[in-house]
């Protein structure tokens, strides 16, 4: 299921997935010349952002070469208080020299289905890879855990679980808010990264944690138990509050 890494609190995980994007980059930019990060959206990867946008770590992040899209959306305008793009705007695009066409938000087209198959041609012309074969290889996937053991925006029970057809599907909404549509990228794009690392935090996650590593929660119901890499590494950084009902630590 990937590797566990404990962190005390929020503010440490941070700390830590900030300090994991910017080995990332270097690493993907010294081998490949570039670096493709997906991010995620929720509310815990804010304080990681703007970490990384702070000049220790800002001035060390190959920005120029870096390349930024979205693992999951919501069917809202891009400056609504509830669209992840809107968050790492903030957070992050604000606050740090990346320069606007190495990013790719999921812009909402008229319908959700339009805008999933829109995305889905923007990766393809960015990876210059047919949008009906392989899917392409991020170098890093973050990614959160709903208390009901979703993520990006596969949610339990739903038929996105099931599809392998196509890089980016449109959800309609789970059970947790906000009640609006999804964009989302499918298990194949999220198996196919060389890396994801999931960031997770606080007690509402413990139970969900707990299913998905130590007690084999199908995907069915936990969507965060269908991420297995196919060749890549699967990090799980928790902090205590989120690890605190696992027997091994
Ligand atoms: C979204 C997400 C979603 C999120 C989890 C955790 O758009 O809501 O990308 O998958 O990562 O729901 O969210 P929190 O960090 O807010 O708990």
């Amino acid at each position: 299921m990937g590797n566990m890494m404990l962190c005390k609190n929020g503010d440490d995980l941070a700390a830590l997935a900030a300090d994991r994007i910017l080995e990332a980059a270097e690493e993907a930019v010294q081998e490949r010349d570039l670096f493709t990060l997906a991010l995620s959206g929720g509310s815990t990867p804010e304080k990681t952002y703007v970490l990384l946008a702070q000049p220790e770590r800002s001035q060390r992040m190959p920005w120029k070469k870096t390349y930024l899209f979205w693992g999951d959306e919501r069917f809202v305008p891009l400056d609504d208080s509830r669209s992840n793009y809107a968050m790492a705007q903030r957070s992050l695009l604000a606050r740090a020299p990346i320069p606007d066409a190495n990013v790719f938000p999921i812009r909402p087209r008229a319908t959700v289905e339009q805008t999933a198959t829109a995305y889905a041609e923007i990766l393809s012309g960015f990876f210059t890879m047919p949008i009906h074969g392989a899917p392409p290889r991020f170098d890093l996937i973050l990614l959160g855990l709903g208390d009901d053991g979703h993520t990006a925006s596969l949610f339990p029970g739903k038929e996105t679980l099931h599809r392998h057809d196509a890089w980016v599907v449109s959800s309609p909404p789970g059970t947790l808010p906000p009640p609006v549509d999804r964009v989302t990228l499918t298990y194949p794009v999220l198996n196919a990264a060389r890396e994801a690392l999931f960031l997770v935090a606080g007690e509402k996650k413990a139970s969900a944690v707990k299913a998905i590593l130590e007690e084999n929660a199908p995907l069915e119901t936990h969507p965060a138990a269908g991420v297995r890499l196919a060749q890549g590494v699967l990090d799980w950084l928790l902090d205590e509050a989120a690890a605190s009902l696992l027997q091994q630590k």
